[in-house]
């Protein structure tokens, strides 16, 4: 029977739309989880969403909506967490979600378990408290020392809350840590102990009473289990840790391997652990850090609104390059910065240049010299064939060491250096010279073409975890087997057969016009940003109160427009005659020329305030103001001036 290989995902926040960085996690631990499959493995990938917590509490009552229908459409609902993985062709066998019945009653187990056996203990939570918003804060949840709610005092205070002995584990987290390689990078593992063991562990507030969103300790209402252990918890109650919904736990799948981001190492590599050890588990086999993807060498964060958006990648450039490009990319275990110059450059020279030209024109030749079938009979040139060969038959195994040590980026350069050679191969041979004397030539030719195509199977097989799609579709040009699609094939040379058939395609990786495209990138995200933008915004309302003396010494009055032109040198003002009764004619000026062509104005009826101080703007006098009124529409500015019906005379005063 197939040895069991189990591997997860951090189960995602859906607080907002999952970005690229999300994006390159998922497809990393995807690329891994293919790869167990590819090798063999009877693989179960998980991923999932972390739906609990007080920022999910806020966001939903922001949206005037309940959490739970505020998780389901961001994790459900079109173009959600399910539909991303769906359209990113991710594998997962399992995907969990924190609300789901049976992960929350094992939780309250969980919890349970930990209080009688004494690791969880009932203490006080010190923090600051906003009286007026009856709500706890710790001391770094606020703004300049205020109520990041409300910007009011708070006063210090005290709050009844579990807290796990975490303390108690530091010895045996340190020893994990330092002498076992459960920790990757090790370059994690100094930040680990140096920022988080040495200064002493503390132990963990594990409750939280200020908010409701979260698992109910079920002995102690008003309590709710702290996020971080509802979350941690995943990787074993999706296998059915504590609950009947499923039977895996202890049927080899546990303990797994946990692919995190580097500013969630902290809880999976401390928390986490001394939890297990807590309920008596086994320690997950791996914890594997990997960087970020930086936008402009910061965060991609919603907040700052520089998110990339995986779908309107996807969509221009194909689910399997952008997977490939982020897995060919960044170093896994380094943070890389993302841009569309690199991400089209990718795609030209790795896709379109080196493996879609190799692919396009072996195949094109078999079908052109050979009318698709290769004859038997061929003839080898050892000196000419040994470096191709040689490279290639050894790629399987660089490529499994890269893999094993989680660096899918190096496997990626492994197989590309086999590609150039066999590149570089096609030059040295010249085909089209050979096939220029068939009789003395035809049997060599047929050698070289079946050379390049063994490569180009070789090759795809083990591109197969990053682009699943297209090496399908590369396999059906070169006429591979199942037999020769397989993990044991690509560690033989010949697997392929001799007399191969061919059947040249579609061009897979079409070459990109770095520019045009660059154009359209830009121009797309301008719409997206705008769609995103509410589709209409109105002023806040004024909180202060103004008397009503105050107000009534305002002085509306219509107006008539008698003529109205643009001021000359200005790009904003409109300068206009007005009728307002008086039998003098009055001079207003206003900075709508972005709104209104002067001549639409004339003969209108307006409404102005006529009693403000003249001003002067661009040498012209200005005795009052226009009134309109202004909004955003998809974050533009609008304007409407107030127009009343031409029945009001001239002079009548608004009140
Ligand atoms: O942390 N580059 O959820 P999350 C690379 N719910 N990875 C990135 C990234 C970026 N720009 N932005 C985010 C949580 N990620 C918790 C996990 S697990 C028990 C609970 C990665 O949605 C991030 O590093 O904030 C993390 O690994 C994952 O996305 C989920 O982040």
């Amino acid at each position: 029977m197939a040895e069991k290989y189990y591997i997860t995902t951090p189960i995602y926040y859906p607080s907002d739309k999952l970005h690229i960085g999300h994006t390159y996690c998922t497809v990393a631990t995807d690329t891994l989880a293919r790869y167990k499959r590819l090798q063999g493995y009877d693989v179960m990938f998980l991923t999932g969403t972390d739906e609990h917590g007080q920022k999910i509490e806020d966001k939903a009552k922001e949206a005037g909506v309940t959490p739970q229908q505020f998780v389901d459409n961001i994790v459900e609902g079109p173009g959600g967490v399910k539909d991303l993985w769906k359209l990113m062709n991710i594998s997962n066998d399992r995907f969990i979600r924190t609300t789901d019945d049976y992960h929350v009653s094992a939780i309250q187990k969980i919890f349970k378990k930990m209080y009688d056996n004494g690791d969880i203990y009932k203490g006080k939570y010190v923090g600051k408290y906003c009286k007026p918003c009856e709500c706890f804060w710790t001391e770094s949840q606020l703004v300049d020392g205020k109520c990041p709610d409300c910007g009011r005092e708070v006063q210090d205070a005290e709050e009844e809350a579990y807290f796990f002995r975490l303390s108690k584990y530091a010895d045996r987290i340190l020893d994990l840590l330092e002498n076992t390689d459960f920790l990757e990078p090790r370059s994690r593992v100094n930040e680990m102990v140096n920022n988080f063991i040495k200064p002493g562990l503390e132990d963990l507030c594990v409750s939280r009473t200020s908010f409701t969103w979260g698992v109910p300790v079920d002995f102690d209402p008003g309590h709710v289990v702290y996020v971080w252990v509802d979350a941690l918890t995943n990787y074993i109650t999706a296998l059915g840790y504590q609950n009947d919904k499923y039977q895996d736990y202890d049927k080899g799948w546990w303990p797994g391997v946990n692919i995190v981001g580097k500013e969630i190492v902290r809880f999976h590599s401390i928390i986490w652990p001394a939890i297990l050890m807590s309920l008596g588990e086994p320690l997950p086999k791996k914890c594997f850090g990997h960087g970020w993807l930086l936008l402009d060498g910061g965060k991609m964060s919603k907040s700052k609104g520089n998110v990339v958006d995986p779908y309107l990648l996807a969509e221009r450039f194909g689910v399997d390059a952008l997977r490939f490009f982020l897995m060919r990319t960044f170093p896994f275990g380094s943070d890389g910065n993302f841009s569309n110059e690199l991400l089209i450059q990718t795609i030209n020279v790795d896709l379109a240049n080196d493996l879609g030209n190799l692919v396009s024109r072996t195949t094109a030749m078999a079908e052109k010299y050979f009318g698709g079938t290769l004859p038997a009979g061929q003839r080898a040139d050892e000196a000419l064939d040994a470096p191709l060969v040689e490279l290639a038959s050894g790629l399987r195994d660089r490529y499994e060491d890269a893999m094993e040590h989680y660096a899918p980026h190096k496997a990626l350069e492994e197989v590309f250096q086999v590609i150039a050679r066999a590149n570089k191969y096609i030059d040295e041979n010249a085909p089209w010279a050979l096939a220029k004397d068939m009789e003395q030539n035809g049997a060599r030719l047929a050698r070289v073409l079946y050379n390049l195509l063994e490569t180009v199977r070789l090759c795809t097989v083990l591109l197969t975890p990053f682009m699943p799609d297209s090496c399908g579709k590369i396999f059906d040009q070169i006429g591979a087997c199942e037999g020769c699609r397989t993990w044991d094939s690509a560690g033989k040379w010949g697997s392929l057969k001799a007399e191969a058939t061919v059947r040249k395609g579609e061009n897979l990786f079409p070459r990109i016009d770095m520019d045009k495209e660059l154009a359209e990138l830009e121009k797309a995200a301008e719409e997206a940003k705008k769609a995103a933008l509410p589709a209409l915004e109105i002023e806040p309302f004024a909180q202060e109160n103004v008397d009503f003396d105050t107000f009534c010494k305002s002085d509306f009055r219509a107006v008539k427009v008698k003529a109205c032109e643009a001021v000359k040198k200005s790009e904003k003002l409109l300068r206009f005659t007005l009728d307002d009764g008086t039998g003098t004619d009055r001079q207003i000026l206003s900075g709508i020329h972005k709104f209104y062509e002067p001549e639409e104005l004339v003969g209108k009826t307006l409404v102005a305030i006529v009693n403000l101080p003249p001003r002067k703007m661009m040498g012209l006098e200005s005795c009052g103001m226009l009134l309109s009124a202004v909004h955003n529409e998809k974050g533009e500015e609008k304007l409407n001036l107030i127009m009343v019906s031409d029945a009001i005379p001239a002079g009548a005063k608004l009140c």
